[in-house]
């Protein structure tokens, strides 16, 4: 079973072709499908635009398709930067600049409480599309810590833990996070598809 993967961000499909690691089954990412547009992630909420990635690369190269959309939500800013995570500091998407941002937007603040969010979508290349979501909930260091992972990695810490996740193996990062709650979720509700059954969408 083929399932194109709609991120052309590889630190994403490593970990999802980590957690999703089914015999059988081939994720291909984005970035090797040239002919495929980047579609504008313009939703309001993480399902809207997991949704739209989803059934639009379905549609469009007549494959199974699967997105995440995911960000950081962080109670003290109102749930902010939220959808709007991957260009929190502007454009073009600046992992740094964003850092910056947000331990300039708490600077001086208590309340640190924070939580990862991801949904996955699955479409059919028809379009009929279902989710799944996991949550990871944590908090912002005071200062980034770490090399690993990528995005706001280096300043979230898991609830629990002490260390942030650009401290952490992969498979530690992998066993705790967003993604990976809500991939080992869609492992399991979507196990028929995924190894290549055909049941109705
Ligand atoms: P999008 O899902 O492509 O819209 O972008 C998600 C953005 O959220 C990324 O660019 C990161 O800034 C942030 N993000 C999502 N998941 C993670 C993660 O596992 N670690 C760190 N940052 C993440």
């Amino acid at each position: 079973m083929k399932i194109l993967v709609a991120t052309r961000n590889p630190h994403k499909l490593r970990e999802i072709r980590e957690i999703l690691d089914l015999p059988g089954l081939e994720l291909v990412g984005a970035s090797e499908r040239a002919d495929l547009p980047d579609v504008e992630e313009d939703g309001e909420t993480f399902e809207a635009n997991a949704v739209k990635k989803a059934v639009s690369l379905a549609r469009l190269s007549g494959l199974w398709a699967l997105a995440d959309d995911s960000g950081l939500e962080v109670d003290a800013l109102g749930g902010a930067p939220g959808v709007r995570s991957a260009r929190y500091a502007g454009e073009p998407a600046d992992h740094a600049a964003n850092n910056r941002k947000l331990l300039r937007e708490l600077s001086g603040r208590r309340r640190r409480r924070a939580r990862f969010r991801c949904v996955i979508a699955l479409s059919s290349p028809s379009g009929e599309c279902r989710t799944v979501e996991g949550i990871c909930p944590g908090r912002i260091a005071e200062a980034p810590r770490g090399q690993e992972g990528f995005g706001y990695d280096p300043l979230f810490v898991p609830e629990g833990r002490r260390l942030t996740f650009a401290e952490m193996d992969a498979a530690v990062k992998n066993r705790l996070s967003h993604r990976g709650r809500a991939l080992r979720r869609a492992r399991d509700e979507w196990v028929n598809i995924l190894r290549g059954a055909r049941q109705p969408a």
